[in-house]
């Protein structure tokens, strides 16, 4: 099976969860397998070139699985974004609307280096806000945004239209 198929078919799709009508993605069997794992870290990594960012954000929760072994093999460091209060020292945050709900992420404010090179790394673009809210914040904190990788764009939410055309790149289109 090559690499596209089995990274589609390693998604499970789990009906009424989170909430009775909503088809969940489930990402769980790919990451099992190391195989789809390892390919799609490798797809991220090669797409944008080792060496080209300072800095991969990652965005708790799911994000944080893939975005800390892009930072690794990128050579770049890794900067968690994390729901409101998880983070110990001074941070920014800022407020999103979810597909299911409101929230609020925060990142430290001395995460980065002035002019810092960053990619945004989560597993789902849906509605967009969380990475809106992710691109805001790297912003605040000096960074340049260089780009979006996620695992799965969940096309029909637009989510892209709120990223300013922002560079999004996306392994899997739904
Ligand atoms: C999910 C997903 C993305 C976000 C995408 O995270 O991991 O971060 O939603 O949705 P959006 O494009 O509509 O903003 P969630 O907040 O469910 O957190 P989790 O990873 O901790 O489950």
């Amino acid at each position: 099976m090559d690499l596209d198929r089995l990274i589609q078919d390693r998604i499970r799709d789990v009906s009424d969860y989170p909430k009775p009508g909503v088809l969940f993605k489930d990402i769980t069997p790919l990451l099992a397998d190391h195989v789809a794992f390892a390919g799609v870290v490798d797809t991220v990594v090669n797409h944008h070139g080792r060496g080209t960012v300072d800095k991969i954000v990652g965005i708790e929760a799911r994000g944080f699985i893939l975005a800390a072994p892009v930072a690794y093999h990128m050579g770049a460091g890794f900067v968690p974004v994390r729901k409101k209060g998880k983070l110990p020292a001074a941070t920014f945050e800022q407020d999103y609307e979810l597909e299911y709900g409101t929230e609020t992420i925060e990142m430290h404010t001395d995460a980065f280096e002035p002019g810092d090179r960053v990619l945004i790394v989560d597993d789902v673009l849906a509605t967009g806000g969380t990475a809106r809210a992710a691109a805001e914040l790297v912003r605040r904190g000096g960074g340049d945004v260089v780009g979006l990788s996620v695992l799965m764009e969940l096309s029909f939410l637009n989510g892209r239209d709120k990223l300013d055309g922002l560079d999004v790149h996306a392994l899997v289109t739904v």
